[in-house]
């Protein structure tokens, strides 16, 4: 392993909100190189630079017959197994210790599924390569493929964590006419600008932070991106919505929450929302794409990254992480 980001979903996991089979290697966003094959793999060298890809599609069921991986429902990865049953990891005492979503990257080294190992073009640094992995394709993707977003829409962000500043770089990159960046963190507002977004609203009381975004937007937005995962942002989100216009849910909540909405003006004004679990990835297509488009300038993925850490201290980037401090926090290695 290279590097390693810090995702939300980790410490959903650590803090018990998504209950999970255990124990676990936590980490999910990762970079590597590859360091020995197994027997028949093909496509893959040693020496090879990798980002892994937390969600291996079986395609053999029929979401993946019908060209939609990220809606696999033989995938190996949720069962936090290699595709053949097995874990690679055992405590000394020889009880099974099993690798999160498949992969398990807060660890020097891992064995995956060769499949989840996505060659990167050369020249791709570590913690872009890592980042790809998750946030990137989690935001760019649901910008970019889930919701399509077409030149010229006006585009809200709630959450500028990795997940909400790659939604905002999605956007750049789609030439969203509008972009308006929403945080309670000032220091995220910064951020977001320096990614291109057009305006950033420091969210306060519900009535003037929806005043500040309508302003900055031109009225009522095209796309409303939540990458928070809050009932509270998520019915904000939707109520923002003017007639036409769509949600997409990116953030993901602790299991069981539950958000409303007034379903008449809703309906009557053809509104939607759609979900987008993983920015509708297709692994070994989309992340040497986003890879291109970062050495070519036009996804700044290392500016989300502001603090390096090493293993020994994910427990102080995890509390760094409840305090909405820093965008993207990796390890390094
Ligand atoms: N209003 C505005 N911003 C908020 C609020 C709020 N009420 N609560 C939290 N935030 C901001 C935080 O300040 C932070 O900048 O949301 C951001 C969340 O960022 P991270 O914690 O870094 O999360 P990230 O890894 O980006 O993931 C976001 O996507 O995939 C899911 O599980 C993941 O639910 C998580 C979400
Ligand atoms: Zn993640």
């Amino acid at each position: 392993m290279l590097a390693s980001g810090v995702c939300h979903s980790d410490l959903h996991v650590r803090d018990g909100e998504w209950e999970r089979p255990g124990p676990l290697v936590l980490g999910h966003e990762g970079a590597a190189v590859v360091e020995r094959l197994g027997a028949g793999v093909a496509g893959l060298r040693v020496g090879q630079a990798v980002a892994l890809t937390w969600y291996v599609a079986c395609l053999r069921c029929p979401a993946c017959q019908a060209g939609r991986q990220w809606l696999c429902s033989g995938s190996s990865s949720v069962r936090h197994r290699l595709p053949d049953g097995r874990t690679p990891l055992r405590r000394e005492d020889g009880t099974e210790v099993l690798p999160y979503l498949g992969i398990g990257t807060f660890a020097e080294a891992a064995v995956v599924p060769a499949e989840a190992a996505i060659a990167l073009p050369d020249g791709i640094a570590p913690e872009a390569a890592a980042l790809i992995g998750c946030c990137v394709a989690t935001g760019v993707g649901a910008v970019t493929k889930t919701a399509a977003v077409e030149p010229g829409a006006s585009v809200i962000v709630f959450g500028l964590g990795g997940v909400g500043l790659s939604c905002v770089m999605g956007a750049v990159l789609a030439d969203a006419g509008r972009v308006v960046a929403v945080d309670r963190v000032a220091a995220k507002l910064d951020r977001a600008r320096d990614l291109g977004a057009t305006a950033a609203v420091l969210a306060s009381d519900r009535a003037s932070t929806d005043a500040a975004i309508l302003e900055a937007a031109g009225g009522g937005p095209d796309y409303v991106f939540e990458a928070i995962g809050l009932p509270a942002t998520i019915e904000q989100a939707v109520a923002l919505l003017p007639p036409g216009g769509t949600a997409v849910l990116v953030g993901l909540t602790p299991f069981g929450a539950r958000a409303s909405f007034e379903v008449f003006p809703f309906v009557d004004g053809s509104r939607r929302i759609l979900g987008s679990n993983y920015g509708f990835a297709v692994a070994a297509v989309d992340f040497p794409r986003y890879a291109q488009l970062h050495l070519a300038g036009r996804l700044p993925i290392d500016r989300l990254v502001d603090r390096r850490i090493h293993l020994d201290d994910l427990e102080d980037a995890f509390a760094a992480m409840r305090r909405g401090e820093y965008v993207r926090q990796v390890v390094v290695f």
